[in-house]
């Protein structure tokens, strides 16, 4: 596929800042993502379609490494998971944290090294259990205290497993009250503040065929400030102090979750990944110092930050009203493909493709073919005034926290993922048809 490239002059100084860095413009208003024109792909795979750039996502795993050389990587596989994206991550080093029998199996089965995963979750499913001890996972994350006789018994007496456990440090952080998990005031992890942690770890130290290898916390997700982290740290840094003091065990692992947020709209905060990682670093040395305890390994978990921008949502104009006011494009996906607007009140800056437009700009909201008025992708964005069924919508930074939570509403089916990378485009996961529905419902 040949693609022809417009200077930055002769395509005006349109903002691509959250876009992939290999977007590029093409003559005609066009866009190309891992060299290949996005209004192509629309035709070849139709839409709605989730593009998503290999390049972007592997150069993103190599950034972490960098910033974090000293750290284990895990990609938090709940942000999108396909089997593509288990050989990326497999690739570039990164190891992968799951929270579900069904995220375990699809990355072992696409090759993954089963002692690079961490299983996590505040419910395990006995399928859960039973699939991390079969498969042999590096580490269960405990996150109640139920969960500690009923892993030991799983793994049996002459087993052994290797466990952490999720503390909550009693920090708020995160992009919106759904995703915020650093208080007592939600479901996850053991309290720091109320003795639940330090309980739940004397027990665990007891149980023989479990090896506590080290604390996890995850704050909350879309943070966009290093400072919640340290605070964070410190504390968990405190507790690893005390456990040495009360038990005389030195734990050699911490894993400071993911969180990372990201920019989805130019201009938009992001977390500065180098000054993270800096500042962790030095609070660590300078904690595990003033406490005469030996550095434990870091690890983190990052998900959003490694996918979320490497992905753009492609859809099909279906129908423009003007109400009133105001005026309402809707395309073809909408809610059962991103949740996102509905669930956390996100914004997101949707493009036309494939044509130019000389008509000026007007407010618009994007909203998908769902049979409910709160299916908004996109509310007061500025669009073409010409926009018209038939045009292409190319929303950016797409490739998170969407399709891994998609759903069937209304049977519409969820999109395609295409890969592009180097001027060429593959089906990575097809279409969702409604012979798949009814391969399901085998009821009458
Ligand atoms: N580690 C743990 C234990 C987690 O629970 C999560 C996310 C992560 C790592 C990765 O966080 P990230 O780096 O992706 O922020 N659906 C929401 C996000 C929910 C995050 C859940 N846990 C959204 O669309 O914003």
């Amino acid at each position: 596929m040949t693609v022809t490239v417009l200077s930055e002059v002769a395509a005006g100084a349109e903002d691509l800042s959250v876009w992939p860095a290999s977007t590029q413009r093409l003559p005609h208003g066009g866009l190309a993502v891992g060299g290949v024109s996005l209004a192509e792909v629309a035709d070849r795979f139709e839409t709605p379609a989730y593009v998503l750039d290999e390049g972007e996502v592997r150069g993103r795993c190599r950034t972490y490494q960098d910033a974090f050389p000293a750290a284990d990587v895990l990609y938090a596989a709940k942000a999108f998971l396909s089997r593509a994206m288990v050989r990326w991550v497999r690739e570039e080093g990164l190891g992968l944290d799951v929270c579900s029998a069904g995220e375990l199996e699809l990355a072992v089965t696409a090759g993954f090294p089963p002692e690079r995963i961490v299983l996590h979750g505040n419910a395990k499913s006995p399928r859960d259990l039973e699939a991390a001890l079969r498969l042999g996972v590096g580490r269960i994350v405990i996150d109640g205290p139920s969960e500690i006789a009923r892993i030991a018994a799983a793994v049996g007496p002459e087993g052994h497993q290797k466990v952490m456990v999720r503390v909550v440090p009693g920090v708020s952080a995160g992009g919106h009250d759904k995703i915020r998990t650093g208080t007592d005031d939600q479901k996850f992890g053991l309290s720091l503040t109320d003795g639940g942690a330090q309980h739940a770890i004397s027990r665990i130290l007891g149980q023989p065929q479990l090896e506590l290898t080290g604390l996890h916390c995850h704050i909350g997700s879309q943070i966009t400030e290093v400072k919640p982290y340290l605070v964070a740290l410190r504390r968990m840094v405190g507790l690893m102090a005390r456990i040495r003091d009360t038990h005389g065990v030195v734990l050699s692992e911490l894993d400071m979750g993911g969180g990372h947020g990201i920019a989805y709209r130019p201009g938009e905060p992001a977390l500065d990944l180098t000054a993270l990682a800096r500042r962790l670093r030095a609070e660590l040395h300078r904690g595990c110092a003033a406490a005469r305890l030996t550095i434990p390994r870091l690890l983190i978990e990052p998900g959003r930050a490694v996918v979320g921008p490497a992905g753009v949502a492609v859809y099909r104009v279906l129908a423009v009203k003007h109400t009133g006011e105001k005026v309402f494009v809707a395309v073809d996906g909408g809610m059962s493909d991103n949740p996102r607007p509905a669930l956390y009140g996100v914004r997101y800056a949707p493009r036309l493709i494939g044509r130019a437009s000389t008509a000026g700009c007007r407010t618009a909201t994007v909203v998908g073919r769902h049979c409910e008025a709160g299916d908004v992708l996109a509310a007061d964005v500025e669009l073409p005034g010409d926009i018209h069924p038939g045009d292409l919508l190319a929303v950016p930074v797409a490739g998170a926290y969407q399709l891994s939570m998609a759903s069937g509403y209304n049977l519409v089916g969820r999109p395609a993922v295409v890969a592009v990378h180097q001027g060429s485009a593959r089906l990575l996961v097809r279409r969702e048809t409604l012979d798949d529905f009814r391969s399901r419902d085998i009821g009458d």
